[in-house]
């Protein structure tokens, strides 16, 4: 089973589509294996975003992810990285397709949203930088069978 980290960045969860964001992920059937509100601090950002330093958004970029709390999330369940990806929609809100989450409530590139991990290398680095091991938890779904074949 594949593991994937999501955000709900501060723009998220200021303009109250927290729940929005999280029930279009969830009704994919992917399965909500830790989730919490949090503050990310200035070295969690840092190393979060570490293969953005020195682009010029980069200041910007770790000050609004840092700005105000964030949900994240940690999703499992076949294809979650990519799945995930495909919901959130393009990089930037312009070019996102209705439908997704950064095309239907994004305008901006630097207000878009939400994070999804990018790949297995990255989706495994930051499900590890987000949530301790006490933090994941593992449970069955009686609805299982009816989501994954
Ligand atoms: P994210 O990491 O936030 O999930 O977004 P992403 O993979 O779709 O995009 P990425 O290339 O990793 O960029 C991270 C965030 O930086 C901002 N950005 N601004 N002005 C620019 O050229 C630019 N490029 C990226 C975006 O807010 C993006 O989500
Ligand atoms: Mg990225």
């Amino acid at each position: 089973m594949e593991r994937t980290l999501v955000l709900v960045k501060p723009d998220g969860v200021q303009r109250g589509l927290a729940g929005e964001i999280i029930g279009r992920l969830e009704r994919t059937g992917l399965q909500i294996i830790g989730i919490k509100l949090m503050q990310i601090s200035d070295e969690l950002a840092a190393t979060h975003y570490g293969e953005h330093e020195g682009k010029p958004f980069y200041a910007g970029l770790v000050g609004f992810i840092t700005s105000s709390p964030v949900v994240a999330i940690c999703l499992e369940g076949p294809s979650a990285i990519s799945t995930t990806r495909k919901i959130m929609g393009a990089t930037n809100p312009a070019d996102s397709a209705p439908g997704t989450i950064r095309g239907d409530f994004g305008v901006d590139m630097g207000r878009n949203l939400i994070h999804g991990s990018a790949n297995e290398d990255d989706a495994a680095r930051e499900v590890s930088l987000f949530f301790n091991d006490s933090e994941l938890t593992s449970y069955d779904r009686a609805t299982q069978p009816w989501i994954v074949e």
